[in-house]
């Protein structure tokens, strides 16, 4: 199948080189340049596993190809993927701009007709405003060309990107339409290959359903960080509950890691959006407001630690403290909403040093948050502790989970660890000499 895969980032790479690698003809449109000439000369503009190396083969066997020129990619493809970003507005409701862009230009350009598939995250009632823009677009030519629009979210998570795509739990089609569903089944069977992963619904439905999948997910983060926090005061340790409530099948083991609070380009926005559109449509939606309120302290809780710590002895003015991880989560270069940004802004604000090191993030967090005043960043995880008065542990990645504690002890100016990702044993910190504090247990 032909298909043209509009913007290029996580969403839009991914999805081509899975549909390329299942033999499709993928053209990948972005309107950055750079990104384009970054990905025809082989190489990958972001951090994904195994991303690079399906890019690659694929390019290489001419299946994927990369423009700048959406038109290129219109003429040669019947289905015409959307795929670009879908930020926050500045009222916390779901910014459509780029979204839009491509609804005009495909409108404007398109010469026979075409199946429009909305993956990016958009809130519900947007593929009957990109049918409008796209049909207003057709009017002003005086063309009558037969087109569909579908929405088809995508449920894959960053660091696990093609694993996800290429064995989803589900792939959900949202479409009147029964030709645009047989084309999408088409395309999808080599990915959902038992009938009932793909499930066809209406095109509200399946917009919903990405919201409600989202904000499910960040209700049980948020559910259990307020669970920590309570534990902190009761005296109780949240691994224990957590292995206590994850035993019962009804609530499961996953998505209840405690934590500095859910980051990423994804939950934050898409938790505010759905609160943004209940309330467009007269609805207060108060659960789903909570979590987003839990999320937002719960990304200052371990500053609010350092402080507290610290607070006695003449507070962290002019102490300097060791961060490991800036990424929003493992296996990822992506900062964006990451609870590292908060606790550092929360503690150079008040005149203290954060030497911090991420293990793939720190180019991009130089571009990002480099210009923080007290923010530096190192390219060692060790070169980060010289001299430093404590470490504060903000992204769970592998390499931080078994560190040679002796080195960190002779490299920080006293033992003490703050740990967000709750990585280590209480008892074997404390075994090790370490003051040591975490998130829901007991120091
Ligand atoms: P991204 O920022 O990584 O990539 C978007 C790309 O679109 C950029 O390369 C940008 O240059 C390009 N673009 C913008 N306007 C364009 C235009 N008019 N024409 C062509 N290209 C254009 O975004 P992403 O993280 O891949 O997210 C895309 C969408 O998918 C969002 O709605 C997001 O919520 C959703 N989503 C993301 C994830 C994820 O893990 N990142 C998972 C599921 C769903
Ligand atoms: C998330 C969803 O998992 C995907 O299904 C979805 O497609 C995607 O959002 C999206 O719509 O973009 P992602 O943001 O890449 O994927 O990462 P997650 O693994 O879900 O983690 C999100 C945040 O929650 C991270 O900051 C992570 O550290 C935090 N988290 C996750 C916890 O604090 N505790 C947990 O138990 C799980």
């Amino acid at each position: 199948m032909n298909v043209c895969i509009v913007g290029t980032g996580y969403v839009g790479l991914v999805s081509a080189a899975c549909f390329a690698e299942m033999g499709n003809n993928i053209i990948c449109v972005d309107v950055n340049p750079k990104v384009v000439e970054t990905l025809e000369a082989g190489k990958v503009h972001i951090f994904e596993p195994g991303l690079e190396e399906l890019v690659k083969r694929n390019t290489q066997e001419g299946r994927l190809h990369f423009t700048t020129d959406l038109k290129d990619g219109l003429e040669q493809s019947q289905v015409v993927f959307i795929t670009v970003g879908t930020p926050c507005g500045a009222d916390g409701r779901c910014d459509l701009k780029y979204v839009d862009a491509v609804a005009r230009e495909v409108g404007q350009s398109m010469k026979s007709p075409k199946i429009v598939v909305d993956k990016s995250t958009v809130p519900v009632g947007t593929a009957d405003h990109v049918r409008e823009i796209i049909a207003g677009e057709l009017a002003k030519r005086g063309e009558d060309i037969s087109f569909d629009v579908v929405s088809n979210p995508e449920f894959l998570k960053e660091g696990d990107a093609v694993n996800d795509f290429m064995k989803p739990d589900r792939v959900i089609v949202g479409t009147e339409d029964e030709e645009s569903a047989k084309v999408l089944r088409a395309l999808y069977s080599p990915f959902a290959r038992s009938r009932e992963k793909l499930i066809v619904m209406g095109v509200r439905s399946a917009e919903m359903t990405k919201y409600a999948a989202n904000c499910m997910l960040a209700t049980k983060i948020s559910f259990i960080n307020e669970v920590a926090n309570i534990c902190e005061r009761v005296g109780a340790n949240v691994t224990e509950v957590r292995a206590g409530i994850g035993s019962d099948s009804r609530i499961g083991y996953s998505f209840i890691y405690p934590g500095v609070g859910y980051g990423g380009s994804c939950f934050p926005k898409d938790v505010k959006a759905l609160i943004g559109t209940a309330n467009d449509h007269g609805y207060n939606a108060r659960l789903i407001r909570s979590v987003d309120e839990v999320n937002d302290d719960q990304k200052h809780i371990l500053a609010d630690k350092v402080k507290a710590y610290f607070e006695p002895q003449g507070g962290v003015q002019g102490r300097t403290l060791a961060l490991w991880g800036i990424a929003f989560k493992a296996n990822t270069d992506d900062i964006r909403e990451a609870s590292a940004t908060e606790v550092i802004k929360d503690l150079t604000a008040l005149g203290m040093k954060v030497k911090a090191y991420d293990p793939v993030a720190n180019e991009r967090a130089r571009e990002e948050i480099g210009h923080i005043e007290g923010l530096e960043i190192l390219e060692s995880q060790y070169d980060v502790l010289q001299g430093a008065d404590a470490l504060a542990v903000v992204t769970d990645w592998n390499q931080f989970r078994n560190p040679d504690l002796d080195r960190i002890k002779a490299l920080l100016n006293a033992p003490i660890v703050f740990d967000g990702r709750n990585l280590y044993l209480p008892e074997r910190m404390g075994q090790a000499g370490f003051a040591y504090f975490s998130i829901g247990r007991p120091p």
